[in-house]
């Protein structure tokens, strides 16, 4: 009995997750039994999560930061990056294959983004955060089509 109640929920849990990817301004009333789920589609992720990043950390990245507080807002832009790279990682795609290494790459982007701004170094900080900007470009370019946008650093 308690087994068949788990596979009930397992199943569940499984259709919420193909029908998780809402348009619009459709928002589940529910969250489903397991996580993690992906509760927008990319192009709301992208627009919610990953552009105020880059407007931050854009402006940011404008001169050499003067104090502590500001070497801390890029090692948590940093941060930031690389813990969206998990929402980007749950998304459900067509091409895992090519997918999967692009949301590690954006991972590791934004770790070495933190580290060089934890060190308060500005050239190594500049070629991290360049680095990053390519790594959301070269998955603009395999998966975007036109509708993902070139960034300029
Ligand atoms: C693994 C793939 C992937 C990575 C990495 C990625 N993106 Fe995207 N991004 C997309 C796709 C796909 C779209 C197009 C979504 C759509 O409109 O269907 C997109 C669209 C966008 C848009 C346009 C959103 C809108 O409102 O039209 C912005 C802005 C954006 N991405 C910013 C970023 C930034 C900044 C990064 C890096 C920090 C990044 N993306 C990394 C896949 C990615």
């Amino acid at each position: 009995m308690r087994h068949r109640q788990a596979a009930a929920v397992l199943a569940a849990g499984g259709l919420f997750g193909t029908v998780a990817f809402v348009g619009g301004d459709e928002i589940p009333e529910k969250a489903p039994q397991k996580l993690p789920t992906a509760v927008v589609n990319t192009h709301e992720l992208m627009e919610i999560f990953s552009e105020p990043l880059y407007e931050h950390l854009k402006a940011d990245m404008a001169k050499e930061p003067a104090d502590k507080k500001a070497w801390s807002h890029i090692k948590h832009h940093g941060i930031e990056a690389a813990e969206i790279a998990n929402l980007i990682a749950i998304r459900e795609t067509d091409d895992a294959a090519k997918w999967d290494p692009l949301a590690r790459d954006a991972q590791q982007s934004g770790l070495d983004l933190a580290r060089a701004a934890a060190s308060q170094d500005w050239p190594k900080t500049q070629a991290a955060y360049q680095s990053l900007i390519k790594n959301c470009n070269d998955c603009h370019q395999a998966f975007g089509k036109d509708k993902a946008p070139e960034l300029e650093p």
